[in-house]
């Protein structure tokens, strides 16, 4: 796991958008694994500024996301269907029918997990893979249990998970209890990651990052037995709250 150490979130964004815009300069049809919370927001913002500035071309690349509410309607405005297209795909040249993100009104949420992973698989797996991480150490929506699943399941939420995304909600009551998410070996089939963290508030976990261990306790533990991790966060995730 390499660590990139950066001043505060405006670094650690542009940090992340360089990577990405590498990745597709290299390869124009790559397949990027995407995802949403507060934290990626500030690279989608670099990466549709490049896009405008025709700095990078995303007319060929295939997104799937990591997960998505469930059940919940696309246009929800807190559906991740609506953040993407809210931070990202309406403002820069990804053709919209290449994008996926799991259907969270699916009516047969098994069958749709199942297809997912089929697609993302007939794509040819995800070149680079951008992981945000909970409070709890999930990733996607991989929450801490004894068991953690390989594939792209429907799962449902803790209630630390309910709690912090509730921000993002009215009330907490609307925060959905369960989601389709891709699974820990979904994620770790991606050739390259890119983990990003920023704040006080992920200090903890970003610190078990750091250690030997690996536990499903902290479900992004299990990122220790991948190649090729990039860990970019700003200080106070990595040093914890600065004076
Ligand atoms: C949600 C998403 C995760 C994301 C996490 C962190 O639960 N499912 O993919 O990493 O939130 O959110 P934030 O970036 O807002 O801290």
């Amino acid at each position: 796991m390499r660590v990139i150490i950066c001043e505060n979130y405006e670094e650690m964004s542009k940090q992340a958008a360089k990577l990405v815009i590498s990745q597709v300069t290299l390869k124009p049809e790559s397949i990027l694994g995407l995802a949403t919370g507060s934290t990626p927001i500030g690279m989608y913002d670099k990466l549709i500024e490049a896009n405008k500035a025709g700095e990078v071309d995303f007319s060929k690349v295939t997104t799937f996301n990591l997960d998505e509410y469930y059940p919940l309607s696309a246009d929800n405005d807190q559906s991740y269907h609506y953040f993407m297209n809210e931070h990202l795909f309406s403002k820069t040249n990804i053709p919209f029918e290449r994008t996926h993100v799991p259907d969270g009104e699916a009516a047969n949420p098994e069958k749709e997990c199942e297809e997912y992973d089929k697609k993302i698989e007939a794509a040819g797996g995800i070149d680079l893979q951008i992981l945000g991480i909970g409070q709890n150490g999930h990733i996607g929506f991989n929450e801490p249990d004894k068991n953690l699943i390989a594939g792209t399941h429907l799962t449902e939420l803790t209630d630390s998970t309910i709690e912090a995304n509730s921000r993002f909600f009215e009330k907490k009551e609307d925060v959905p209890t369960k989601a389709l998410t891709m699974g820990i070996a979904s994620i770790l089939k991606s050739k390259k990651i890119i983990i990003m963290a920023n704040g006080a508030a992920k200090h903890e976990v970003v610190s078990a990052l750091m250690t030997p261990d690996i536990t499903t306790d902290i479900p992004a533990t299990m990122l220790k037995i991948h190649s090729d991790v990039v860990v970019i966060c700003d200080k106070e995730a990595f040093y914890g709250k600065q004076n």
